[in-house]
């Protein structure tokens, strides 16, 4: 079956977390006895060139979502992905423990390194992004702080804007400053000289939203780029609220994308999950980022006499590596084969969902900006919005299913409307099937300092939607109640 191999190269091959790679899948042959595939399993020495390996992601989006990154051969003929609830791998004898260990055979060794399930969802991810490799982790917080920290380690500067998720402008303005990782904010970072300004000799990424969360404002991904490349500077951007279907960042110019799959991806509000993707084109080694080319023990053979850094071994693979090796190894927030195949039951139906999402958000948006009481509807896919211009370039499908929108009166009347609605269920979360509301002043972005809530449009009388699957009359019609019931005396 040829679609079972698309995606196979794809992907982040690393399972022994010791430096190895691989050029292939899983690993595991078809009588389940735990041995090396040997058209898949390669021994592969260096490792960039297995990352690169051009070619494998073929066919359209709804195509690979439902087949890229799983060869049913290579796990018992098992056509949807199987739960691999193990802790460990059988390293089958000496010489083969030995090859694993030393990072010259691919394989899984220990879970919380790789795992053949979540091995399976990095692998799509990395697909679905247009990425070279994934890394799966626990939560889209773990995905932001390893990324930043992998990139800002050693007393490195991120340039950020405020309009963020709230644990991310926790974790930047207050919390990776601690260790040692501090963060100079802009007012809008799609204002070039703003942001340029900025960029000084610690400087080693900028990071944005490319849809930020609430306001849904578009990221201008190309320039921002083009912009941080001059300056041998990475750009970060999480993906989260367009999901790979809406956006692939990379295609612009991104150079890491993090992933919050708790949301659309996963789809159903059922798994904490998050990821890391890589897309391969950034130079680590180009002065600015000396975690990279400093030689280190984890990838090194003291008894052989070798030495390595990330960079030199594992080339424009070095940063997702560095993830899965260094982050993931050590601090360990690993994703959970049961939250990866939730994953990736959730992508096959992606791009179906996310399409009646988006058709039912718009409605929703032009719907509210002529409803009583509503004084300002977010929403950037609207046609008269001042970033509607960059809608073509980035948006064809759509910039997604959140839209947020400000009431008048009191915080008693958003009240009012959140405790009024029948079918939105009042849930922090975002990208589920079911249509969601919230209002982030008090719950998702409540820790925020009042100047950094404000630069980020979450203003008191401020409520988001996330809409899910249900019929988009119904949602209106609830809306309508909800707002009505909360203004009558
Ligand atoms: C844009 C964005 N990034 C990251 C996160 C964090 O994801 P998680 O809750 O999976 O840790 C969220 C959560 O709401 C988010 O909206």
């Amino acid at each position: 079956m040829v679609v079972g191999h698309m995606g196979s190269s794809n992907a982040d091959f690393d399972k022994a977390g010791s430096g190895s790679t691989g050029s292939g899948s899983a690993g595991f042959d078809a009588t389940g006895a735990g041995t090396v595939n040997s058209a898949d399993d390669s021994v592969c020495a260096t490792g960039a060139a297995a990352e690169s390996a051009p070619g494998a992601v073929t066919g359209a989006f709804a195509t690979r979502a439902i087949h890229a990154g799983y060869d049913p051969l290579d796990h018992g003929y098992a056509a949807v992905p199987p739960i691999y609830a193990s802790a460990a791998f059988d390293l089958g004898d000496a010489v083969r423990g030995d090859a694993l260990a030393a990072g010259n055979l691919d394989g899984f060794e220990y879970s919380r390194v790789a795992n053949p399930t979540v091995d399976a969802l990095e692998k799509r991810l990395a697909a679905l992004e247009g990425g070279i490799g994934a890394v799966a982790v626990g939560s889209g917080m773990a995905a932001v702080s390893y990324a930043l920290m992998c990139a800002g380690e050693g007393g490195g500067r991120i340039i950020a804007p405020s309009d963020l998720y709230g644990a991310s402008v926790d974790a930047l303005g207050d919390f990776l400053p601690q260790f040692g990782i501090h963060t100079d904010f802009v007012k809008d970072i799609n204002d070039l000289n703003e942001v340029e300004s900025k960029i000084g000799p610690d400087t080693r990424a900028i990071f944005a939203e490319t849809v930020s969360n609430p306001s849904t404002e578009i990221l201008d991904i190309e320039p921002l780029a083009a912009l941080a490349h001059r300056h041998g500077v990475a750009l970060i951007v999480d993906n989260t609220v367009p999901t790979p279907y809406l956006l692939n960042p990379i295609r612009f110019g991104a150079d890491i994308v993090v992933h919050s799959t708790t949301k659309g991806i996963t789809g159903h509000g059922n798994a904490i999950g998050g990821a890391v993707i890589d897309g391969g084109h950034f130079d680590w080694a180009n002065g600015r980022f000396p975690q990279f080319t400093a030689r280190q023990q984890v990838i090194s053979d003291d008894r052989a006499g070798e030495w390595h850094s990330f960079a030199e071994k594992f080339g424009n693979a070095a940063f997702i590596k560095r993830i899965r090796i260094k982050y993931l190894r050590t601090f360990g927030a690993v994703a959970s084969p049961f939250n990866a195949y939730l994953s990736l039951v959730g992508l096959e139906t992606l791009p179906q969902r996310v399409s009646q999402q988006v058709a039912s958000a718009h409605r929703i948006a032009e719907h509210l900006t002529h409803a009583a009481h509503v004084i300002k509807v977010n929403y950037s896919g609207l046609g008269y919005t001042p970033q509607y211009d960059l809608v073509p370039k980035y948006f064809p499908r759509g910039v997604g299913q959140i839209l947020s929108f400000l009431v008048d009166g009191s915080a008693d009347n958003v009240r009012r409307i959140i405790d009024g609605t029948r079918l939105f269920s009042y849930v922090p979360n975002i990208g589920d099937a079911r249509s969601l509301i919230v209002d982030p002043a008090h719950i998702t972005h409540r820790e925020v300092p009042a100047d950094a809530r404000i630069a980020a449009g979450v203003s008191d009388n401020l409520i988001r939607l996330s809409i899910g699957l249900e019929d988009a009359d119904d949602l209106i019609a609830d809306l309508d109640q909800a707002i009505a019931g909360a203004y009558r005396a």
